[in-house]
């Protein structure tokens, strides 16, 4: 067998173990170069590189075998090290071993006693680098391995979604951060500990379910209420590679802000339905009783119910008006035209539009002006602040008693103009005053059930001041009134 393309490297002195070596090994296919002491034999081997074998003497001027032995190691590990010397002695094999060399050649030597070493440590060469491959493989896998893990395991951490994974036997292998912060009790148990510890009936019996072997691999879904918050939650089964059932896994979603959204629109749709349908109702008898010609020959009856008919359309009109208002501020699309007025004038106005209704109830409907107020301007969308009037206005006779009073106050104050309308009505409990400027919240009780309205108007109200950059407040005490106060910029004083 010859040695194609494998490097030997020679340093000796002795020009006769040089060339001997090289007469030996080249005819068996051995690159052979040489070098007469170890401080040459160390450049070329730091020039070429490359040699799998290096055969050097002990004995050497310049630099001895044995520190040219533990220079060459540093440079190459896998390079395989013999010791050439005559002088063999016990603890001479064991430095040069400790130094890095592999095996001793006698001198003088046979070309068999030469060539069988040379072809083991060729061997050994290849086998060490093998195993070093085999060795740099495994570790790079088993970082693969580790940074994979690492990898999907922080994914699992940091979803807000809550993840519990349970084995076979309904004990918990797994448990998110997001889990722990949606079931307190998951932080506080152990790993292992039973799926009943959770005290969770719900999402025990969805496992439970998905766990089952008798309907084969089941996914299910279901929402769950826990403390005050509703999650979605779906289980499904872990499966080995044979499909058999090793666990589940269980996510856990929080969707109360969907669940609060999906009720408001449902609460909307059906107030909105509610509200249309009885001035349609009243307004189809009005024109059925018309056309029936039961009020034949009475025009004034007719008359009166044409009108009548007339006031419910216009509240639906109102009502839909403020629909849409409150729909284009939401997504963006409410124009306001804005020029400088004199908000008095709007009040009045606004006035002039509920004074029958307060009239109706027999209350006292008041207006007064404070500081000077009736010549400051704003810079003002006209029918934005019409319809916030007209609904505060509105409101302060709706929930009133018949004969209270209701008095609207336009004052300056620094750089606004305070509104603020006041009533001796019903008034509202703190709790509910909390609540006034959100769409659909009414005070549901026994003076207010037979008002009609959707508990849209003060969210109108409160978003459409804030997009005047104003403010509004409420105070209120049960039985005795409330106080609704808004505040918008002043543009400028007329006649400055
Ligand atoms: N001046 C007030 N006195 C007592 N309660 C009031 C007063 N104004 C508002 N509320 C309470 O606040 C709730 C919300 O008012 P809001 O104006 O938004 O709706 P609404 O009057 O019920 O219906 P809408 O104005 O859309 O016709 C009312 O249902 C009522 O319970
Ligand atoms: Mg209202």
């Amino acid at each position: 067998m010859t040695q194609e393309n494998v490097r030997v490297l020679v340093v000796d002195d002795e020009l006769g173990m040089r060339e001997g070596c090289r007469k030996i090994l080249e005819p068996e296919g051995y690159i052979v170069e040489s070098a007469e002491d170890g401080q040459a034999g160390l450049e070329l081997f730091q020039r070429r590189g490359d040699f799998a074998i290096a055969l050097v003497d002990l004995n050497m001027p310049r630099m001895g075998g044995m520190k040219l032995i533990g220079r060459l190691r540093e440079l190459d590990e896998d390079v395989v090290i013999f010791v050439i010397t005559a002088y063999a002695a016990i603890e001479t094999a064991v430095e040069a071993t400790r130094r890095g060399a592999y095996g001793y050649i006698p001198k003088p030597f046979t070309p068999d006693e030469l060539l069988l070493p040379v072809r083991n440590g060729i061997e050994r060469r290849a086998l060490a680098i093998e195993a070093k491959r085999l060795r740099e493989e495994r570790e790079r896998r088993l970082l693969e391995v580790a940074f994979e893990r690492t990898k999907a395991s922080t994914i699992i951490s940091c979803m807000t979604d809550g993840v519990l994974v349970i084995n076979r036997d309904k004990q918990i292998v797994l448990r998110n951060n997001g889990m722990m912060r949606i079931l307190p009790s998951c932080a506080t148990l152990s790993l292992s500990s039973p799926l009943s510890a959770l005290e969770c009936p719900e999402l025990e019996k969805l496992i439970e379910e998905v766990l089952s072997t008798d309907t084969g691999p089941v996914i299910a879904s279901r929402e769950v209420a826990l403390d005050r918050c509703v999650y979605m939650v779906n289980a499904s089964p872990v499966l080995e590679p044979n499909g058999d059932v090793m666990g589940a896994v269980a996510v856990l979603r929080d969707i109360t802000a969907l669940k609060k959204l999906d009720v408001a629109k449902s609460m909307f749709i059906s107030m909105v339905a509610h509200e249309v349908k009885n001035p349609l109702a009243a307004v189809e008898n009005y024109l059925t009783v018309i056309l029936k010609g039961y009020v034949d020959g009475e025009p004034e009856k007719q008359r009166d119910m044409l009108e009548r008919s007339m006031v419910r359309l216009n509240t639906l009109r109102t009502m839909v008006s403020e629909l849409i208002n409150l729909t284009a501020i939401e997504t963006g699309n409410f124009t306001v035209k804005r020029s400088v007025l004199g908000l008095t004038q709007v009040v009045t106005e606004a006035l002039d539009a509920c004074r029958e209704r307060a009239e109706g109830k027999k209350q006292e409907l008041s207006f007064s002006c404070a500081n000077g107020a009736e010549d400051v301007q704003i810079l003002a969308d006209r029918d934005s602040l019409f319809i916030v009037c007209t609904n505060l206005i509105d409101n302060a006779i709706k929930y009133t008693p018949e004969g209270g009073a209701i008095r609207v106050q336009v004052a300056q104050n620094g750089a606004f103009l305070k509104l603020s309308v006041e009533d001796n009505g019903i008034g509202m409990s703190d709790e509910e005053s909390e609540h006034v400027f959100e769409e659909f919240f009414r005070v549901k009780n026994r003076q207010t059930v037979k008002e009609p309205g959707t508990g849209l108007g003060l969210s109108l109200v409160k978003r459409l001041v804030e997009m005047h950059d104003g403010a509004i407040s409420l105070r209120s005490t049960p039985g005795a009134g409330s106080t609704f106060t808004l505040s918008l910029p002043i543009a400028a004083r007329m006649g400055m």
